[in-house]
């Protein structure tokens, strides 16, 4: 998409109209960019080093723990969250360090990112934390996930593509107001398209940070990293790819004994959830070949039952943008997503929405010929929800006729939400942000098929 970039810059500085013009539409049909929303309209709080981008994460493999992320945009003390459960008042305020990074990106150096791995919580519990500069102090809380256990009912939002223009807004307001309300969000890869703009200004990821804060500060989000997260660019010498991501959002990968934070794995409640990395090396004798391979034997499903997985390019797609970006990691790793049952894959990258049938297309072996998707009880169901709001505008290409494979698609913003109710059975529904909530544009019961073999 840097290719667009590159053409509307040329446009703007050049007004070379005929350049430009043969440019886009020789590459691109999709409707026009949007814009982002101005960095005005998320100001950082009031007073002096006021912590900001305030966001949370799972940090453990249980859901005993909590990563507390923030930013003090010009001192590093204190580096200090306090926290307490709900009920308790002032009598046990407990209080952990943060580690502290920061980095620079061509010409743009970071605030102090704060990250304090707060422990030993009690499951299914309310805490109530707070993180300070000398001057302010903000307090916010979030609700431990119950003990993981087969018929315990959890409530997940999915996002993918967020960004932060008008449409992103639209989509994480309607998530916050959902009546069925989400605990967590699977996020599906890329966040704030800071690499859409010019030197990949990253003062789009403080942005970001800010324009996310009202959910993330309260609720985990289960972050996968997407292209938009790779940022690099050798003609600014910016060759440490994930470079602002790795900064900004720590995850708990250590606990899944994964040797890197773009892949890992939770147990949250009744779910056993696996992110995946699209763009790290996956080939066989990679490290995320060999981690995938031993982490798959390991989920035991009588604790939970429901596996998901979290990548950014989907494995079954039917729209021409970004049509079989993901195909070689699917060639690697679909035979394990069908042995090991896998209930739902979720992707983003394509701009749009797409739920498959449950389908595999694993028989092919060079000769044979074999090469169609195929109807598959043991296979995962594949949802694209790259729509969630971006800056490159809505994906509306997708291929005719609508391939078997593919049960809904559409073009339109929105969210998903996965509402997990006993080990049997999850109600899975899409909804897009032109529609009033509660209205329901997508939707589909999933049976477990280690415990049932509804369809
Ligand atoms: C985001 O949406 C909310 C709810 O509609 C609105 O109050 C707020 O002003 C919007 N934010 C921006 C920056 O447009
Ligand atoms: C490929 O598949 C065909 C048909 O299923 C089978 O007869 C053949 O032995 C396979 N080839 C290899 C190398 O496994
Ligand atoms: C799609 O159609 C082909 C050809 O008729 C068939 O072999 C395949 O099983 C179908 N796939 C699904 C998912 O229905
Ligand atoms: C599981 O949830 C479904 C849907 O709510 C319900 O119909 C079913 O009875 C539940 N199963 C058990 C064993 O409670």
């Amino acid at each position: 998409m840097a290719t667009m970039w590159f053409w509307l810059m040329t446009c703007v500085l050049l007004q070379i109209s005929v350049l430009c013009n043969a440019g886009v539409t020789s590459t691109f049909v999709r409707k026009e960019w949007s814009t982002d929303m101005p960095e005005s309209s998320f100001p950082p709080p009031p007073g002096t080093n006021a912590p900001e981008q305030v966001h949370i994460t799972q940090g453990d493999h249980e859901g005993r723990s909590m990563i507390i992320s923030w930013v003090t945009p010009v001192e590093k003390y204190p580096n200090v969250v306090t926290y307490w459960k709900a009920g308790t008042k002032d009598l046990h305020k407990l209080q952990t360090h943060s580690e502290i990074t920061t980095y620079r990106y061509y010409n743009y150096a970071s605030g102090y990112i704060h990250h304090a791995t707060i422990k030993d919580l009690k499951f299914d519990t309310k805490y109530f934390y707070e993180v300070a500069s000398n001057e302010v102090t903000r307090q916010f809380s979030f609700t431990t996930p119950p003990k993981p256990g087969p018929d315990v009912p959890y409530t997940f939002g999915v996002i993918g593509d967020l960004g932060q223009t008008a449409d992103s807004n639209r989509t994480l307001e309607h998530y916050m107001s959902n009546p069925i309300k989400g605990q967590a969000v699977l996020f599906a890869g890329d966040l704030s398209y800071a690499d859409d703009h010019p030197n990949h200004d990253n003062t789009k990821w403080d942005t970001f940070g800010r324009f996310i804060e009202k959910s993330v500060a309260y609720q985990p989000w289960i972050w996968s990293a997407g292209n938009h997260e790779i940022d690099l660019a050798s003609n600014l010498e910016e060759n440490d790819p994930f470079k602002p991501y790795l900064h900004r959002y720590y995850v708990p990968y250590k606990a899944s004994q994964s040797t890197s934070p773009l892949w890992y794995s939770i147990k949250r409640a009744s779910t056993y959830i696996i992110v995946l990395s699209s763009y790290s090396a996956y080939g066989k004798y990679t490290p995320q070949y060999k981690w995938l391979e031993q982490e798959l034997p390991k989920i035991n499903r009588y604790e939970t039952p429901w596996v998901i997985v979290i990548l950014h390019a989907p494995w079954y797609n039917s729209n021409h943008y970004h049509y079989m970006e993901g195909e070689s990691m699917r060639v690697q790793f679909e035979p394990w997503f069908v042995q090991y049952k896998v209930d739902i894959v979720f992707a983003g990258h394509v701009h749009s929405y797409e739920r498959s049938e449950r389908i595999s297309n694993i028989k092919y072996n060079i000769t044979n010929g074999l090469s169609l998707p195929v109807r598959d009880i043991n296979a995962p169901v594949y949802i694209t929800i790259g729509d969630g709001g971006n800056i490159e505008g809505i994906a509306n290409n997708f291929i005719y006729p609508q391939p078997n494979y593919s049960a809904y698609r559409e073009a339109s913003f929105g969210h998903a939400i996965l509402d997990i109710k006993n080990r049997t059975h999850a109600y899975y529904c899409w909804q897009r942000n032109q529609d009033n909530e509660p209205v329901v544009a997508d939707s589909a019961w999933f049976f477990n098929r280690f415990f049932s073999y509804g369809g």
